[in-house]
């Protein structure tokens, strides 16, 4: 029986979380609900719509033959391009259509076992905020550039958007268990920075990836990072770094093998055979690793992001 996610659990409501799980619990907002969604989406003024255009105009130089052919079919679907910020109410509507999935507008950060609840539900929580000028070309906190360009034109394809809700149901359980670093991990290894073997390529469906234009072209070409094909109990004991270009990518044969290597498989026993912390580090290849390039590693190890080393 599938245990990513506990089976007895009513995903409907909120659950009561123990104090002892969060690690820096959030403060809520005055004007948010239980449920931290915005009572609506932001009024974008015209900068903010150019913003928009000009990040889409720049990832669709790198995009093409490099992020994932479902990945472009979404941006089609959804007419993501067709100028401005996306109304999160025509996307639902599209969306829902197509997988069950909506978007729905959240302050920067939510908690842990509210955003879980939220994609256990089909709706994806996207910051409002879109950046400046002055941070066009790297911004730390997901905006809702990263967000919907990102994430949302995965979520019209069938098999990924059951696993993201898969994924959803499965947090409150890692919670319990005291294994979120786990869990996050394998968000961060294949939702943000997932490469997928599309024929005899290796394409991009990462949101990290596919809202810069840097990643995707380091990701997929770069002779620095380690391509490695994705297991899961591997990518669960290791690290990753938040703020700079990934050493090591997971790759994955397709969204049916991703949705089978997590759902259907005993996370009990794999939780219980966890230790709390990482045990591999994000630059290592180990025997059991299938992989598809060893890279050289030189961008990380001649110091990355903050020592100006080429993403090579
Ligand atoms: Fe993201």
């Amino acid at each position: 029986m599938a245990t990513l996610a506990e089976p007895q659990t009513d995903f409907t409501r909120l659950p009561d979380m123990d104090e002892s799980v969060f690690t820096a619990p959030l403060k809520r907002p005055d004007h948010v609900g239980e449920d931290w969604l915005e009572p609506k989406q932001t009024e974008y003024d015209s900068e903010d719509d150019a913003i928009w255009n000009d990040l889409f105009a720049r990832q669709m130089q790198v995009l093409p033959g490099r992020a994932a052919t479902a990945f472009m079919h979404g941006l089609e679907k959804l007419d993501l391009g067709k100028g401005g910020v996306p109304d999160f109410g025509e996307l639902s509507e599209n969306l829902n259509k197509l997988t069950g999935w909506s978007v729905v507008p959240v302050p920067m950060l939510i908690p842990d076992h509210v955003f879980f609840w939220h994609l256990a539900n089909r709706r994806f929580p996207a910051g409002n905020f879109i950046r400046t000028r002055e941070t066009f070309d790297y911004i730390q906190e997901p905006d809702v550039f990263h967000d919907v360009f990102g994430h949302v034109p995965m979520l019209t394809d069938p098999t990924y958007a059951d696993y993201m809700a898969e994924y959803g149901k499965a947090g409150w359980k890692a919670m319990r268990y005291n294994r979120l670093k786990a869990l996050g991990s394998l968000y961060w290894y294949t939702v943000e920075f997932g490469l997928l073997q599309e024929k005899d390529e290796i394409r991009a469906y990462g949101a990290g990836i596919l809202s810069g234009p840097t990643e995707v072209v380091y990701a997929t070409e770069a002779e620095s990072p380690n391509r490695i094909m994705l297991n899961v109990d591997r990518v669960m004991r290791t690290d990753y770094v938040i703020s700079d270009l990934q050493p090591t990518y997971f790759v994955i044969e397709s969204f049916e093998d991703l949705f089978r290597q997590t759902v259907e498989r005993d996370f009990d026993k794999l939780y219980r055979n966890l230790g709390p912390g990482f045990t591999y580090a994000n630059t290592a290849v180990i025997d059991i690793d299938y992989v598809v390039n060893r890279g050289t590693l030189e961008y990380t190890l001649r110091g990355g992001r903050g020592s100006g080393a080429a993403p090579v």
